[in-house]
């Protein structure tokens, strides 16, 4: 039973009805850990630890059972299918695992193993199950939208009865070697291996086999009598079966899981050969650079675990599962990455060991080696090898199987004002003057579950929020937006017409007995909409229409929380593992798809939400899997006012951009308690640097509006929103290259310098996008600077005062951050675009003109780029886009130029309304920070040219004092921003 500390009396007296007096004064500074699981309670995580240690116990003498057999090997188009055999019983017995090795066009390999009597459905499930007999094999269907075409060009190199070989990726310099006894699979890279299968032995597909049950006790003989045996009777049986002890029901925390289908964890071990790091695998609070699970100093001794659950007031520093699974991971060494996707949507765990050059002989290049051990407990074994070698090849592999960002509302990317609970529309039209009375720039305020009337979803509370319309056109004056909580959980309530209709058509989840699954969360009794049940995404479209959810407009957007999904009273409080959903399946073998199916039938809900109307939906989600990138952003859950959880959000946000989800954020100010002034300021800074930049708080918390701050925090904190705003056309730009092809918004040293290991674990601070401004907050108390981590022999400035900063490849500099500052330096050879005036919301700088930064670099050049649509509607497609790029040159005595990045024809272009209105928006400054002397010295003018028109410019030159860097402002430029044009020097 999970109890929300913190959580007003009353709520959860009126929920629970079980809460403590004692908790009821206090609330508990941290999650319950005996709520969840360890390994060692998980049966399946037990006996794959226990197999895997009997096995690597044993060195060399220990034989995986698994083998390939060789006659059932056919190499066809691309794809590999064989049978592998499992021999159990000392010899006696064999199980047929049929797998598949497909080749991929993009140079990603898969390797898919299912088992064939399940295939067959020739097994039986006890307590009268109504589940499925298969392994699930449909989490493919939600989380794959692509890139799966076989390598027509992949061949089989080599085949005997050892093994078989197949060539295949560029120029075929990717190569699988396929050992069939026992069963591995070596990956090579240009005669080099990077990635193995099954090298260490623990592979383990546990097989069906019936539950036997222990024959009945015999009554002991009459007294005086037990000693005695009939002379000729059998020896008793040698015990020599497995142990079962946590193959059938299992318990845990008062609640009995069934496991109709018995044992059916698929294992496999994973080697990185040569690689020291590993990352991904969200979602942790922990390193960027994951942990050793095994012991040691400072490692964890539990695996990380992936099953979506609502953890909130987390621990740091922990493998514990969170809100959200995406199990990707990629490994890095200087100059080469590889990656897998494990994909399975039951509970998984991940050990990580890794092995040192001694005890490691094959290791190439790198001393160290990572092994990894994945663990599901039901469902396909089936993973994805990607060889890379660049960091951002794997990136683009990775999402063109599970997609890309999903191309942002903009104002989605400017700031957000949450609270839990803005009580009423006046309330809501009150921060909305009041913000901007204090001149604070936001774009979304935010309503929690306390706008709905008793926690129904699509209904408002009619005495706090009397006129809903009123508030959503006021917010629409200042081209601001609404956001509504909207959770999967449907209140149980007769008359509900929601719930009604929920019921009568029969779309929710259903418990083990197929009657509708009944749990209790926010409204008390509830029931799951299962939108893995396509009808069930078609009514839930029906609900978000203006005239079916009244009270919204056109500028209301969604946030779904709740959804793992959170269940008060289920055992680690989410849903029990033998629900079933939507064609039968166990909730056991969906669990961690489960909120993307939620996420998306919102996303689908927006997009059909008018008629003839396709606008980019915004939904927030808290729980997530591998593609939810394509619905929209989510966040970091649950977390606390203090400056560990501060820290902790940087990794955890760098993480997700790694494993392809990068439009994330940590509530700003944390979720639970009052954080002290300078924590606030200092997350405003840092939280200005996230993807989704939102303040939010917890019911208890104070209010904390950024306005109710007293000076200097509040000018601090107005500033840090402005940059923000100011770099929007930054933050936009890097948002299509996450769309375009998956790259991380935010970006890890590794991922920008792949070469410079110093780096490798740097998970403090961050470049944006390709933008070269690289920020790393202050998440200290009581701290001035920061030691920034410098990746190459750049030069770099700071973004404030243009100081040029004594720095050093591989070394740390470091950078005044008092109060009303953070470190963000501009890395020479870049160009940034920005809008310099600040206006209340994003959407009121539209047109607005804008400023170039040009950071000088060594050779006297820079590049940057801008990109920019209507940031509304899906007319980028069809080419409704201004995407330019610029370049310093210093031929010909020096020029800036800007040209169409994509190399378009930008005047065939039938422009619309909203390319058409660009027409207006000009270059307005260029600032040269770095700005050579020679060059600008004695220049009082430039030349700028564009089509036909030539004029000059005004040029103000700044020469470098006390360690700033000389600059020069050329100003008015007055170029069109979509048009080609030249600013000449000489
Ligand atoms: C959950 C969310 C939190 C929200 C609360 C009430 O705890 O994580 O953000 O405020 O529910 O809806």
């Amino acid at each position: 039973m999970a109890s929300r500390s913190g959580q007003p009396s009353w709520k959860r007296t009126a929920l629970l009805g079980l809460v403590s007096l004692g908790c009821l004064l206090q609330p508990a500074a941290a999650v319950k850990e005996s709520d969840f699981k360890k390994c060692d309670h998980s049966g399946f995580c037990n006996r794959n630890r226990k197999y895997a240690d009997n096995a690597i116990s044993q060195g060399s003498s220990f034989i995986s059972p698994y083998e390939i057999i060789p006659e059932s090997a056919s190499f066809r188009d691309g794809q590999l299918e064989a049978v592998i055999l499992k021999t159990i019983n000392d010899q006696e017995e064999t199980v047929r695992l049929p797998i598949t090795v497909s080749f991929l066009e993009s140079g990603t390999a898969r390797v898919t193993v299912d088992e064939e009597r399940r295939q067959k459905k020739d097994i039986e499930l006890r307590h009268n199950s109504r589940a499925r007999k298969e392994r699930y094999n449909e989490v493919e269907k939600l989380a794959i939208v692509g890139g799966l075409t076989l390598d027509s060009n992949a061949r089989l190199a080599h085949q005997d009865k050892s093994h078989i070989t197949v060539k295949y990726g560029p120029s075929s310099s990717f190569e699988a070697v396929i050992k069939l006894s026992p069963f591995g699979i070596e990956f090579k890279r240009d005669g080099a291996t990077h990635v193995k299968l099954n090298d260490r032995g623990l592979l383990n597909v546990e097989h069906w086999r019936p539950k036997v049950e222990p024959a009945a006790p015999v009554h002991p003989p009459p007294d005086g009598d037990d000693q005695q045996q009939p002379l000729d009777a059998e020896p008793p049986p040698v015990e020599t079966r497995e142990d079962e002890t946590s193959w059938w029901d299992e318990f845990f925390g008062g609640n009995t899981d069934t496991k109709p289908r018995g044992p059916e964890s698929v294992a496999l071990d994973i080697s990185f050969v040569g690689y020291e790091h590993v990352y991904g695998i969200p979602e942790h609070a922990s390193s960027l650079s994951l942990k050793e699970t095994r012991g040691g100093e400072g490692q964890y001794t539990d695996p990380y675990r992936l099953y979506n659950a609502d953890v909130f007031e987390y621990v740091l520093d922990s493998p514990m599962t969170l809100y959200g699974s995406i199990p990707f991971m990629q490994a890095h060494k200087k100059n080469s990455s590889v990656g897998v996707f494990w994909l399975n949507a039951a509970e998984t765990w991940v050990d990580i060991t890794k092995a040192k050059a001694s005890s490691n002989p094959l290791a190439i290049g790198s001393k160290t080696t990572t092994n990894t051990h994945w663990m599901s407990e039901s469902g396909l074994l089936d993973v994805f090898v990607f060889l890379g070698p660049t960091p951002h090849e794997i990136t683009k592999d990775y999402s063109q199987l599970t997609g890309t960002t999903t191309m942002p509302q903009e104002f989605a990317i400017g700031y957000h004002q949450c609270r839990w609970n803005y009580i009423s529309d006046d309330d809501v039209k009150d921060v909305d003057r009041r913000m901007d009375r204090y001149q604070i720039p936001y774009d979304v305020i935010w309503l929690d579950l306390e706008y709905t009337d008793d926690r129904k979803f699509f209904t408002w509370d009619a005495h706090m929020f009397k006129d809903p319309i009123a508030m959503g056109e006021k917010l629409q004056e200042s081209k601001r937006q609404l956001v509504v909580l909207i959770d999967p959980h449907i209140k149980n309530k007769e008359g509900y017409s929601v719930f009604t209709e929920l019921k009568a058509n029969e779309l929710a989840v259903r418990n083990k007995d197929d009657n509708m699954y009944d749990g209790w969360c926010w409204p008390g009794s509830s029931h799951w909409v299962d939108c893995f049940n396509p009808k069930a995404i078609e009514w839930w479209a029906t609900l978000f229409k203006y005239d079916k959810f009244q009270g919204t407009l056109e500028n209301t957007f969604i946030w779904n929380d709740m959804n793992e999904p959170s269940v008060f009273n289920g055992p680690e409080v989410t849903m029990p593992k033998d629900n079933l959903h939507f064609g039968g399946w166990e909730h056991r073998d969906v669990h961690n798809v489960n909120g993307m199916t939620f996420h998306n039938a919102t996303f689908q809900a927006l997009l059909s939400r008018k008629a003839n109307e396709l606008r980019r939906p915004f939904v927030l989600t808290r729980s997530f899997y591998a593609g939810s990138q394509r619905f929209g952003a989510m966040w970091t859950g649950d977390n606390q006012a203090d400056w560990g959880h501060l820290a902790a959000s940087l990794p955890m946000i760098l993480n997700q951009g790694i494993a392809g989800f990068p439009f994330g954020g940590s509530d700003v100010g944390g979720f639970f308690g009052n954080p002290e002034a300078e924590l606030l300021t200092r997350w405003y800074q840092a939280g200005a640097f996230f993807p989704f930049f939102r303040a939010h708080a917890h019911i208890d918390a104070r209010r904390r509006e950024p306005y109710l701050l007293s000076e200097p925090y509040r000018g601090i904190v107005t500033a840090a929103v402005r940059l923000r705003y100011s770099l929007l056309p930054a933050w936009y730009t890097a948002f299509f290259h996450a769309h375009r092809d998956g790259s991380p918004i935010v970006r890890p040293m590794f991922w920008t310098h792949p070469s410079e290991e110093a780096g490798f674990a740097v998970d403090d601070q961050l470049f944006l996008g390709s933008t070269g401004l690289l920020h790393k907050p202050v998440v200290e108390k009581d701290t001035e600077s920061v030691d920034m981590f410098i990746p190459d022999d750049e030069v770099y400035y700071d973004y404030f005062t243009y100081r040029l900063l004594p720095t050093a490849k591989g070394k740390r500099v470091t950078v005044a951050a008092p109060l009303d500052r953070t470190g963000l330096l501009m890395r020479g050879g870049h160009i940034v675009p920005r809008r310099d005036t600040p206006r209340r919301s994003a959407q009121l700088m539209r047109f607005d003109d804008y400023t170039l930064v040009v950071a000088v670099n060594k050779a006297g050049t820079a590049e940057g780029e801008l990109y920019v649509d209507d940031g509304d509607s899906y007319d980028y497609e069809g080419g409704q886009f201004i995407h330019r790029a610029f370049r310093l040159d210093t031929a010909n005595g020096g020029s800036i130029t800007s040209v169409d990045a994509q190399g378009r024809d930008t005047k065939a272009i039938q422009p619309g309304a909203w390319l058409k209105a660009m027409d207006a928006v000009h270059v307005d400054k260029v600032i040269v920070v770095g700005a050579p002397a020679a060059a600008w010295k004695n220049k009082a003018e430039v030349t700028v040219q564009s089509g036909a028109e030539t004029w000059t410019a005004p040029v103000k030159y700044y020469a470098a004092e006390q360690g700033r860097a000389a600059f020069a402002v050329i100003g008015r430029v007055g170029a069109r921003i979509g048009e080609d044009w030249t600013v000449k020097l000489a």
